[in-house]
């Protein structure tokens, strides 16, 4: 019997130059998640991952994030199913997860959210990145963004984000530059106030063990209060950590802070210019300004 070829290897289509760097594109298609084929040393880095985020957020990532973890019944000994965690999520919001191979293009991402689907990265990080990666990979995408896509408010968030991207991608490069600072600034890097004090949310904050102890506890950067056009108009890092960490007081207010046609505040935003990721503006609610200490000169995109 004759094995079809089947490159158990993200499918990688070539490199480009983008607003964030010179980046892998994979191909668009969305892939079952091989899941019987991860190897011993997959489901490896996944528990040392999960087990030491899981640690690492207590008292610090909101309760939801934490919470809706549990509720996945995501554990540390082998790498869920994207089927399983399913079954839960169509049932709380309406929201699946689908395989991809990594990153994708923007109007690709944006047609998936507009539809309620969450693309994941199917394959994993090698032992050596375990405090590291420059891109997305599979527990960057479960472990930080899935969870939250149980709680209703935030999963409208993104939904309505998806569907804003769609309107976007006809008015200009301007208009989707200012919506990827805000998922930027939320989505993947976002604190939120609680009685018990600031809390993560954001997934890029909640994969990374450094920046989850450094965007709470340093004294470097700055923690402003969330506004919706102070986020558009803010560049950001790819490379550090943030500068500057936006806190939201809530979900609800976070998506009725986007919910009105964004067209007017493009066409705004396209007269001013942006401001450093690390500005600290007279009209900010600030709640640290940073140190800057060990801040690069240079390199915000
Ligand atoms: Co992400």
């Amino acid at each position: 019997m004759t094995t079809p070829f089947e490159p158990f290897e993200p499918r990688r289509v070539e490199h480009q130059q983008t607003d964030r760097g010179y980046v892998p594109v994979y191909t668009t298609e969305v892939v079952e998640q091989p899941w019987s084929k991860y190897s011993r040393t997959d489901n490896e880095v996944w528990a040392s991952l999960f087990q030491r985020q899981r640690e690492m957020l207590q008292g610090r990532a909101c309760r939801e994030l934490l919470e809706n973890t549990e509720r996945f019944g995501m554990r540390a000994d082998r790498i869920p199913k994207f089927e399983d965690l399913n079954k839960v999520l169509r049932r709380a919001t309406g929201w699946e997860i689908i395989g991809v191979e990594g990153l994708i293009p923007e109007t690709v991402f944006f047609e998936h959210l507009s539809k309620r689907r969450f693309p994941v990265t199917w394959w994993i990080r090698k032992p050596e990145q375990l405090d590291y990666i420059s891109e997305p990979d599979l527990f960057h995408d479960l472990f930080g963004h899935v969870p939250l896509l149980l709680n209703p408010v935030f999963a409208d968030y993104v939904h309505a984000y998806g569907c804003g991207g769609v309107k976007a991608s006809k008015l200009g490069p301007e208009a989707l530059m200012n919506l990827t600072r805000l998922y930027w600034y939320t989505v993947e890097f976002g604190l939120i106030r609680t009685d018990e004090g600031l809390r993560i949310y954001g997934a890029g904050i909640a994969s990374s063990k450094g920046e989850s102890i450094y965007c709470l506890e340093s004294a470097a950067p700055n923690r402003i209060g969330f506004d919706l056009e102070r986020v558009m108009r803010t560049r950001y890092r790819i490379d550090t950590y943030q500068k500057t960490y936006f806190v939201i007081d809530s979900f609800e207010s976070l998506f009725e802070a986007t919910r009105p046609d964004l067209t007017p505040v493009y066409a705004k935003l396209r007269t001013l210019s942006p401001h450093a990721a690390g500005d600290v503006l007279s009209s900010d609610r600030v709640n640290q300004r940073g140190t800057r200490e060990g801040w690069a000169t240079d390199g915000d995109v």
